[in-house]
């Protein structure tokens, strides 16, 4: 929760002094570019002198004992209660309309409707893909590349007029096979979302970005920028369309790999780890060549999607082209497959909750240069961390159903131990401030689809689920 804000002409002038700031929050300027990470504690004039040249004036200060201002000799100066710089309260964050009985069984109808239609894409696209590594494994390379060419284009269509693809990527697998073809689904489905949204909200922005004076107003955390920053980067229709289709097959390769080296449980030998890197760069090309398939896109994703993103990135290859030749298409189809790859269980792994995957993201990839800032915050609006329909623990141990993302706005339907609760509760909006500590998400625990818990779920929403799935 962010009670104060102080000016940065006063902060200037505490660091000045010797003094030091942590905001404990990120501050970003108008382009959604990060300024300052709120982990930094602040000793340099020039750290807020940029974020002033972005024409922010005053900053958060969150709540929290993680952030403060203090003089040169370490005592706190308690923005509050010393009178220091300018406090104003933060403007009323909006809360969200406490939803009527009725409005709570359409809005529960409405997501299971949508789920219902988005799950028989997604089984579509499933069987497509389930169909290509069936083809290559037979006939040693061969699939039918207009057919699946085809099928993705009716799914991305889908994802275009579909606000939040996510309610119903599946997390749901039995074998390795199972994680293929759902990671392919998905890594297609999130990377297109993320692709669209920078298509349409950031490209812009970003290229704006590159050719104002902010090219004076560097991130201080930047390292040498490595990415060719002259290029203008906007996706035409086919483009994109080829672009998810590379994000489809990116992973082509995989079906060339021995299955007890994709699951073992425990480190990988240098011998099996070059053996997995030969899904892309090797095998992966090697199919695309044999269905003579003369598409740069593809070759570009399925080559580079493991390249990269800085210098220095760890357990990367191919290595040989450096970030800024590594094309934006092929940065988003990285994001959206380590996204998907942690946000997964696996035989040998538990499934990480999205919000720390993707501070995880931010924190290693935010500070490295300005396209990665771009393509996070891109990713960040497309995925909606909560989408609706979701299920969610809550930190007291309570499991809830997520109405809406905004909030978000969750429907608790078990208590502490998770037995079903008697009576209906009533929705709750996290980010009310009133909110008890125990009542926000649980960020350690991931999140489930209904169809895991189906059991546990109350008969009003059990109700709207099995109506909906008939
Ligand atoms: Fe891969
Ligand atoms: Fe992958």
């Amino acid at each position: 929760m962010v009670n104060n804000r102080m000016s940065i002409d006063d902060l200037i002038e505490i660091v000045t002094e010797g003094g030091k700031v942590k905001t404990g929050v990120d501050v970003f300027n108008s382009h959604g570019v990060l300024l300052l990470d709120k982990g930094v504690v602040v000793d340099r004039v020039k750290t807020l002198q940029i974020i002033k040249d972005n024409g922010i004036q005053t900053v958060p200060l969150s709540s929290s004992k993680d952030s403060g201002v203090w003089d040169k000799s370490g005592n706190p100066l308690n923005p509050v209660s010393d009178g220091f710089g300018e406090t104003e309260e933060t403007a009323e964050e909006p809360h969200l309309k406490t939803p009527s009985a009725g409005e709570i069984e359409k809005k529960l109808y409405e997501i299971e409707e949508l789920k219902k239609i988005a799950k028989v894409k997604y089984d579509e696209a499933k069987t497509s893909i389930r169909k290509v590594l069936g083809d290559i494994r037979k006939t040693g390379g061969e699939f039918d590349y207009d057919e699946v060419s085809r099928n993705v284009g009716d799914m991305v269509e889908f994802l275009t007029v579909n606000e939040n693809p996510f309610s119903y990527l599946t997390k749901e697998i039995f074998t390795y096979d199972d994680y293929l073809y759902n990671h392919s689904v998905n890594v297609c489905t999130i990377g297109t979302a993320i692709l669209h949204r920078f298509n349409a909200h950031f490209s812009k922005a970003f290229n704006d970005f590159l050719d104002s004076g902010s090219r004076a107003a560097k991130n201080p955390y930047e390292e040498e920028p490595e990415e060719n920053e002259d290029s203008f980067v906007f996706f035409q229709k086919e483009e994109m369309r080829d672009i998810s289709l590379g994000f489809f097959l990116h992973d082509v390769g995989k079906v060339m790999v021995s299955e007890d080296i994709l699951n073992k449980n425990g480190a990988l030998t240098t011998a099996e780890f070059d053996e997995v890197k030969k899904h892309a760069f090797e095998h992966g090309i090697r199919v695309l060549e044999k269905n003579r398939i003369k598409n740069n896109v593809l070759y570009n994703i399925v080559k580079y999607h493991h390249a990269p993103l800085f210098k220095g990135e760890d357990r990367c290859y191919p290595g040989e082209k450096n970030a800024g030749e590594i094309p934006v298409y092929v940065k988003i189809c990285k994001l959206a497959d380590m996204y998907d790859a942690m946000t997964s269980k696996r035989c040998y792994k538990e499934a990480f909750n999205p919000i720390n995957v993707v501070t995880e993201l931010f924190r290693k990839y935010a500070r490295k240069n300005r396209i990665m800032q771009f393509l996070l915050h891109s990713f960040v609006k497309s995925i909606g961390i909560y989408p609706p329909g979701s299920i969610v623990f809550m930190r007291n141990g309570q499991m809830a159903y997520i109405l809406e993302s905004t909030g978000p706005l969750v429907l608790p339907f078990t208590d502490g131990d998770q037995a079903p609760l008697s009576a209906k509760p009533d929705p709750l909006d996290i980010s009310d401030s009133g909110n008890r500590e125990q009542v926000q998400i649980d960020h350690r625990r991931s999140v489930q689809t209904p169809a895991e818990v189906y059991d546990m779920l109350p008969s009003y929403i059990k109700d709207v689920v099995s109506r909906s799935a008939d």
